[in-house]
């Protein structure tokens, strides 16, 4: 019988994966009516990367982040107790993260996939942090993955300059109180708006004959990018402060700003919002797009690589995106 006392969790690594296939702008303007220009003016996207050739899923990309994470500090995957894939492409619809379990050895470790688009790795980190806390598990890896490409209607030039495909892991471990990195978040859905941004399921007008079953399949990606711009910059900088005004952290003491890289404009929306300034933003949607939920871990494990957090940073993770969902978790950083 475990001892369900709250335990801190504390985060041990992190890695993650892109794919060697580039697309930049001109090479878009190609394909449908558009600009480098336009692109970069309105979205700070300069290139993304595309998991290109035949059998190639949303799974090596995870596989791959996760191995890099499990590499850097030299840890057994038997170790790991937990898996959770945050994604909204997975290559069979029962789930993932099991086939990431078996390719990366963790045989010890139960695992599930988690659906929230781009908001699904601070869903995911949150979850992990409840079986920490309770000190059901003591190792969780939380992986962000997204192949969006595959989802792209590649002929709409509103949708198909925006994605990229990524996946970022991290691994957490249960610790004291007195270690804890993760100090506090807050979610929230609104179901009212799922429209604004979709992979939706349409029914075949045939249905069985007998049985009156409608069969279907998945639409390409709808979005509406004027109301799910608005959503952005008016409901991630309430989210945060209501996050940061119940730790009693003021908005000075926030060293880094991580938000979901999904638009330089709406990063820079929200920093002004909230009063922090430009060199707070941790950004490198230029490079990939939106990466969806792999968007924030990609963007800590670069900025880690490049060594700009320090101990005891204080770096605010805010993702958002179809749903709607959006929400943000405090961390404060510490080096093990
Ligand atoms: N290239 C050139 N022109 C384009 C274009 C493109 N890729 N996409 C749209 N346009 C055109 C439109 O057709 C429109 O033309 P019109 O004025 O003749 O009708 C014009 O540009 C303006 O379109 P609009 O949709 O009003 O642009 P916008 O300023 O809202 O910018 C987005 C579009 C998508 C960049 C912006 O709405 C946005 O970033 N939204 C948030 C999207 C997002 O982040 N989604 C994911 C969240 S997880």
């Amino acid at each position: 019988m475990k001892s369900f006392t709250m335990r801190g969790a504390k985060i041990l690594a992190t890695g993650s994966s892109v794919p060697d296939k580039s697309l930049n702008n001109n090479r878009i303007s190609e394909i449908v009516q558009t600009s480098d220009e336009w692109i970069f003016n309105r979205t700070g996207i300069k290139e993304r990367r595309l998991l290109t050739g035949i059998n190639q899923s949303v799974i090596d990309l995870a596989v791959n982040a996760s191995l890099k994470a499990l590499n850097k500090i030299s840890m057994n995957p038997r170790e790991i107790d937990l898996i959770i894939l945050a994604t909204s492409s997975p290559n069979d619809l029962f789930g993932s993260a099991s086939q990431v379990q078996s390719k990366i050895n963790a045989q010890n470790a139960v695992a599930f996939d988690l659906t929230a688009a781009c908001s699904g790795f601070v869903l995911g980190l949150v979850t992990a942090y409840q079986f920490l806390q309770t000190g059901s598990y003591s190792n969780v890896l939380v992986i962000g993955a997204d192949v969006l490409s595959k989802w792209i209607d590649w002929s709409d030039r509103t949708t198909c300059i925006l994605f990229g495909d990524a996946a970022g892991a991290i691994i957490l471990q249960g610790c004291s109180k007195e270690n804890n990195t993760i100090l506090d978040f807050q979610l929230n859905t609104d179901g009212n708006y799922s429209n604004h941004l979709s992979i939706a399921y349409e029914e075949k007008l045939d249905p069985h004959p007998i049985l009156n079953l409608y069969k279907g399949s998945f639409k390409n990606i709808a979005m509406n990018g004027k109301e799910v711009y608005k959503f952005a910059v008016s409901q991630v900088p309430l989210s945060i402060l209501k996050c940061l005004n119940s730790l009693n952290i003021s908005i000075n003491d926030v060293d880094w700003l991580l938000l979901h890289q999904a638009n330089e404009r709406i990063l820079k929306a929200v920093a002004d919002k909230l009063s922090i300034t430009k060199n707070k933003i941790i950004s490198n949607l230029c490079k990939y797009g939106n990466t969806s939920a792999a968007s924030i871990p990609l963007a800590l494990d670069e900025a880690l690589q490049d060594n700009k957090i320090s101990h005891d940073d204080i770096i605010v993770i805010s993702g958002f995106g179809a749903g709607l969902t959006w929400g943000t978790v405090v961390i404060k950083w510490k080096c093990f």
